[in-house]
């Protein structure tokens, strides 16, 4: 595993980060604690240090599950969660109020069992709270010593001066993969250009880009996945299986899984501390951490992205 330091902190981030979205079980479908738990080790185990959650995912639930496996392991662990959005019944409500992101990270530290967080997270902006608003709360708590470092998810440029004008934010989470390169044009090179570390999540499209749908999944109750990763309709579908024919070709001769060179070609982009990757269980949070220990050469990552301009336009 390769360790990143993450922007301008002191936290050295595993090039792999486990995702727990899925964790949380109201989005991705049913699962079962033990394997999360498993997971989870087993991931700590093979080198990852970074785990992401969020107050939003399952309600809490995700949060639950990462405090039971980190007990006895905190010292092992760069912990990630997040505020500033939250579930009313079946709507996900967006509010960084200054006493709302106060409730947040106390029901944080208690659900995850820790005294601090390493890196707190805004989850959305919220266009209702004035940011200065919840960046002084945020930057009062840190002070208080409930979390170290400061972080934002899904911000824009614009978005990412005004909150670096009025805190230290270290990093930023956006939706990045072989198949999300939004912020190739404007966010990546200013986050390169001004020292803030990117986790990049859904770097696995949801599990697509592993290859291992041969054919358009119908996906399980409660498996939602498929309306936040549109990649499993036409013709994004195929345009996928056509690139995935690529991916395979160049996995085979290094006798590696798809989502190896995925993943490699994920971390070797330039501004990423960290890929995210979610994981159900043991074999693939196992899969995901081995993706951290190789990298591919020059040419094979220009020959993805040449693949992915002719596929993609
Ligand atoms: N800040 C934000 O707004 C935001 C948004 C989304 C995600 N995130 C974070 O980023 C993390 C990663 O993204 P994600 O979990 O949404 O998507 P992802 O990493 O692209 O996909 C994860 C899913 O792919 C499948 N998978 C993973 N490894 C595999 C392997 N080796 N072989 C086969 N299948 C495998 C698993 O689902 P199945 O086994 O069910 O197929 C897993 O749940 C999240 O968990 C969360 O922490 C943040």
């Amino acid at each position: 595993m390769r360790y990143n330091k993450l922007g301008k902190s002191d936290l050295n981030v595993s090039s792999i980060g486990l995702g727990t979205w899925a964790m949380g079980n109201d989005f991705w479908g049913p699962g079962d604690e033990r394997g999360y738990l498993k997971a989870i080790h087993a991931g700590l185990d093979h080198g990852i240090n970074l785990i992401d959650t969020a107050p939003v995912y399952g309600d809490g639930n995700a949060e639950k599950i990462v405090g039971k496996a980190i007990k006895g392991k905190r010292d092992q662990v760069v912990l990630a969660t997040k505020t500033g959005i939250h579930r009313e019944n079946d709507t996900i409500v967006r509010d960084l109020s200054p006493a709302r992101i106060r409730k947040e990270i106390e029901a944080s530290l208690k659900r995850l069992e820790v005294d601090f967080i390493d890196l707190y997270q805004i989850h959305w902006p919220d266009p209702g709270t004035p940011m200065e608003d919840s960046l002084n709360q945020l930057v009062k708590i840190r002070k208080e010593g409930k979390f170290r470092f400061l972080g934002v998810s899904n911000f824009n440029v614009a978005q990412l001066k005004e909150a670096s004008s009025i805190a230290p934010v270290v990093s930023l989470q956006p939706h990045f993969s072989l198949l999300e390169r939004d912020i190739e044009k404007e966010i990546m090179p200013w986050c390169i250009e001004n020292e803030i570390g990117i986790l990049s999540y859904g770097s696995l499209g949801g599990g697509i880009l592993t290859g291992k749908f041969k054919e358009k999944p119908e996906f399980g109750e409660g498996d939602h996945r498929d309306k936040f990763y549109k990649y499993f309709e036409e013709p994004v579908w195929g345009k996928v299986q056509q690139l995935l024919t690529v991916l395979k070709d160049l996995a085979d001769t290094h006798n590696k899984a798809i989502s190896h060179v995925v993943l490699s070609w994920t971390v070797q982009q330039a501004g990423i501390s960290t890929a995210l990757v979610g994981a159900r269980n043991e074999a693939q949070a196992i899969s995901n951490a081995l993706a951290g220990d190789w990298q591919l050469a020059q040419q094979e990552l220009k020959r993805i992205d040449v693949a992915y301009r002719e596929i993609f336009g």
